[in-house]
């Protein structure tokens, strides 16, 4: 048995999926062999829900059958509403995602089926649509709502959070961003995922904890800090300095930048940018972060690219929240919004088509065999 040893389980291959094709040389990523160019202008979330729980892009009446499932399941028990109203202001907008599936985890406890696995994983995205927004409108103090079904899932979303109508242009950015961000292959928090899907724990179990591991600032959370840095530096003026201060002299890591897998512009941070720059045009400070971010995009490069580091998915994708009326510390929960679909489409496909239970080892590198010593001896 050749045991290897790979820090941070890189390039170590832990499933098999047809769902998410990552080229990182290339800057190329395919959800079920659509270029994600293609699915972000031409598509839908719902149709992509669809595309990754059914394996092709939907005809017109399965459309209509996956949209009827999603508006129908917008609903979550009330207790859950009220542990979101419950907990204080400041409490973090991740955490409480965790606890929300945790609830539902130990209200149903679903088993495993694969007549209803699709069902129940369509559920989820409609539930984790609701729990987001009343997120949103506990810590503002605004009173709870289901999400009611209205145009499409992104505009339903919108209206639920602020109660206010948003134009196309908004509507359609809010649609690319879910689309966006629904899977790229086995990150760290879909592979913690698949770890407790791997024991057949419940798929709401295996959510929470894959919202653990992309809690984390290398992971979900940098979505924040990177947005975090535009509002630290404020002007455009700044850049250089606060580049040469934070990163050169101070050593920190520049968020928003750097990737695994990829080691060119991330596919991702061109759309996000394309839409933040859209949107930013409607909101002055949006634009001031806006010009921001495309000068420490232009520094970044200029100082990482020999290290193959570049914008990721994260670098962008807040200021387009933030153009939409979004708050800072909702930013990594509406990544997850739109991930957990990327999440229960790799639990089902690794349980229905390749189960095996997730165990690693470890190399030992403890003292050889002790004698005891009695505690009066030592
Ligand atoms: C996401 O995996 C996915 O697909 C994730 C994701 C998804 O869709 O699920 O794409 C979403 O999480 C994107 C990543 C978001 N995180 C950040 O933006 C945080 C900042 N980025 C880094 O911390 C880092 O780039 C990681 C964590 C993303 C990747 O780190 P690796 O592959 O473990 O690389 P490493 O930490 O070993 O760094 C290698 C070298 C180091 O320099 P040396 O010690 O060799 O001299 O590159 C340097 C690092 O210091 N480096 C950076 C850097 N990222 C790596 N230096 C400055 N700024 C950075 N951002």
């Amino acid at each position: 048995m050749s045991l290897t040893f790979s820090r941070g389980l890189e390039d170590v291959i832990i499933k098999e999926t047809s769902l998410t094709y990552i080229d990182g040389v290339n800057g190329i990523l395919r959800y079920r062999g659509y270029n994600i160019e293609d699915l972000v202008n031409y598509s839908s979330f719902e149709e992509v829900i669809y595309l990754m729980l059914y394996g092709n892009l939907p005809n017109k009446s399965q459309l209509e059958e996956v949209r009827e499932k999603l508006y129908r399941n917008f609903d979550v028990p009330k207790e859950l509403i009220s542990m979101i109203y419950s907990l204080p202001k400041g409490s973090n907008a991740v955490g409480i995602l965790e606890s929300a599936f945790g609830m539902l985890a130990s209200i149903y406890d679903p088993k495993w089926d694969k007549s209803t696995d699709r069902d129940l994983a369509i559920s989820i995205i409609s539930k984790a649509a609701t729990i987001t927004a009343n997120i949103y409108r506990a810590k503002e103090g605004l009173k709870p709502k289901i999400v009611e079904p209205k145009k499409n899932f992104a505009e339903s979303f919108l209206n639920t959070v602020f109660e206010k109508s948003f134009s196309n242009d908004e509507v359609k950015a809010m649609d690319a961003a879910l689309i966006l961000y629904v899977d790229h292959e086995v990150p760290a928090s879909t592979t913690a995922g698949l770890v407790a899907s791997s024991t057949l724990s419940d798929m709401y179990s295996c959510v929470v904890a894959a919202l653990a591991a992309l809690k984390g600032p290398l992971h979900g959370r940098a979505a924040e800090d990177a947005f975090n840095q535009f509002v630290e530096i404020n002007s455009e003026d700044k850049v250089e300095s606060w580049f040469e201060e934070k990163i050169i002299k101070g050593k920190n890591r520049l968020m928003g930048f750097g990737h695994r897998v990829y080691k060119t512009y991330d596919p991702r941070a061109k759309i996000f940018k394309y839409y933040s720059e859209k949107l930013s045009k409607n909101n002055s400070q949006a634009n001031i972060y806006y010009k921001i971010a495309s000068k420490l995009e232009e520094i970044g490069i200029k100082n990482f690219s020999d290290k193959k580091i570049y914008p990721n998915t994260d670098f962008y994708s807040g200021i387009l929240f933030y153009s939409l009326g979004f708050p800072i510390y909702m930013f990594t929960a509406l990544f997850a919004l739109s991930r957990v679909l990327g999440w229960v489409a790799h639990f089902i496909e690794y349980v229905e088509e390749q189960h095996r239970l997730i165990r690693p080892r470890a190399i030992y590198v403890g003292p050889e065999k002790r004698d005891f010593r009695p505690l009066n001896e030592r």
